[in-house]
């Protein structure tokens, strides 16, 4: 598992050595069902399109720039998500906006973006800097020299901050249920043989069915009665998410959502909006601790910005090296290692004929790893993204949101709140891996940490000084 002595990925830093040749055939499906990101060879760091055929289908891999380009933008409605995608989030998700297509998700994503725009995260993150503060508090009880899993740490405190946004006051019970939840459905969810043989929905699916009543009835039923609540006296609750898509209309026609879209809508952006950035985080503090040049140069920002206070949205265009930390981040440990499509018509990409219902995959992952694209792609660097060389970096190279007009309605989102737990917590804290503790990067739907990521705190100026 470690990469010393490979070009591609960073000698210090955990990653799948890619391997000379491409796995035989089975080996490649349980790869890919194990954790995707191990079932590269070394020519997907290399090449602009790679070609593999699965039970007689076709599976390309673009790295291309233009070629990407066509996919998310110049012939995006062409490239749909795929029948997998679908078969894995739709008995949970619904039609929600990631697995809805054509008008349907033009008229949702329309109604839903006002929600999710600056103006609306500005009012959201006293909310991101309060889960912040009780984590801190949290972490001031924790005895010294005990580790902690930064990964469940920080899936906690996001769902916090996403049940909270969502729901207010009414979020304390929903957030237990979700935690088990989330992770259950993700589990049982998992592609199988008979999905990539292409075997009928019905049959490929047997072995999931009831899932998602299994995992999520009980979020289900919260919500409906939620959603019921407030839709019967709208004025008598908060202003929160869930409000606001209940009160949304459509700028075009003025429609508004039904309880079953609105839900759809509620269950989507959970799973969507919690374990992502949790795992950018987890990636993120795992990083720091293998980079303390890097990590004195946060502490500064933070000290000169902050002094010690709360960072609050006024600060967050100031925090621009803690943001470039996250953004770093992001590239080397993509929380969505893969972004993958399905052609509706045949097409030419990279030269190469693209049949009619093959798999187009645009992979993060290899993306930000690819030599062509990044000097010394495995080596932790977060000047990479400092406002004049990401004025200079080409145009689809760094994707951890996707693009075009599929890409991360959350993004804004999802970088105040990383940005705003890094600042929270780095002040107060420092964390180191606990000596000897594995630390593999594995891609199921997000890139999560196989085994964890248990870590030391310590107080900065001292031993837990933040208590
Ligand atoms: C670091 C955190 C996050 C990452 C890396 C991330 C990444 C992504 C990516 C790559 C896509 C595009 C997928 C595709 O094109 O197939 C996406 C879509 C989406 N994300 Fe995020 N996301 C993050 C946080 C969030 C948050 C916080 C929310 C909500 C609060 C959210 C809600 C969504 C939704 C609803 C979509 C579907 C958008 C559409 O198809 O119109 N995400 N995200």
């Amino acid at each position: 598992m470690t990469t010393l002595g490979n070009p591609v990925a960073a000698p210090a830093l955990p990653a799948p050595i890619p391997r000379p040749r491409r796995l035989p055939f089975f080996q490649f499906v349980r790869a890919l069902r194990d954790s995707a990101i191990t079932s590269f060879a070394q020519e997907a760091y290399e090449l602009d399109i790679i070609e593999r055929k699965m039970f007689g289908r076709r599976i390309f891999v673009v790295n291309d720039l233009a070629a990407i380009k066509q996919v998310l933008i110049d012939n995006a409605a062409n490239y749909r998500k795929t029948e997998l995608t679908r078969r894995i989030l739709e008995p949970g998700l619904g039609r929600g906006l990631i697995t809805s297509e054509g008008e349907v998700w033009r008229q949702h994503r329309r109604t839903m973006s006002p929600a999710f725009d600056h103006r609306s995260v500005a009012a959201y993150t006293p909310i991101m800097t309060g889960a912040a503060e009780e984590l801190m508090a949290e972490w001031s009880k924790v005895p010294a020299d005990t580790g902690i899993d930064v990964s469940t740490a920080m899936m906690e405190v996001t769902l916090n901050i996403i049940s909270r946004t969502m729901f207010s006051n009414d979020s304390d019970d929903i957030v237990e249920i979700m935690a088990r939840s989330a992770g259950d459905y993700q589990l049982e969810m998992r592609p199988n043989i008979f999905d990539m043989m292409g075997w009928p929905k019905w049959l490929a699916g047997l072995a999931r069915s009831g899932v998602a009543q299994r995992t999520l009835g009980e979020f289900d039923k919260i919500i409906d009665r939620l959603i019921e609540e407030r839709t019967r006296n709208p004025g008598s609750h908060p202003k929160d998410l869930l409000a606001r898509l209940i009160a949304a209309r459509d700028e075009q026609g003025g429609a508004g959502m039904t309880a079953q879209e609105v839900r759809d809508q509620v269950i989507t952006i959970f799973l969507a909006g919690h374990e992502t950035t949790a795992m950018a985080m987890t990636w993120t503090w795992f990083l720091l601790s293998q980079h303390p040049a890097e990590e004195a140069k946060l502490h500064a920002e933070l000290d000169t910005v902050l002094g010690g206070r709360a960072p609050g949205n006024e600060d967050l265009n100031k925090l621009i090296y803690t943001r470039m930390v996250v953004e770093e981040s992001m590239r080397i440990y993509p929380p969505v290692h893969t972004i993958a499509r399905q052609a509706m018509t045949e097409d030419t990409l990279v030269g190469r004929r693209i049949p009619k219902g093959s798999t187009v995959m645009i992979v993060p992952w290899l993306l930000h790893r690819h030599v062509k694209l990044w000097d010394q792609p495995g080596r932790f660097d977060p000047e990479r993204f400092s406002p004049e060389r990401s004025s200079e970096r080409a145009r689809f190279s760094y994707l951890p949101f996707g693009g075009g007009k599929r890409i991360c309605i959350g993004a804004a989102f999802a970088l105040a709140e990383a940005t705003i737990l890094l600042a929270t917590l780095a002040q107060r804290y420092t964390l180191r891996m606990v000596p000897g503790h594995p630390v593999e990067p594995q891609g199921l739907i997000t890139l999560r940490a196989r085994h964890g990521m248990k870590m030391l705190l310590t107080g900065r100026g001292g031993p837990r000084a933040g208590g």
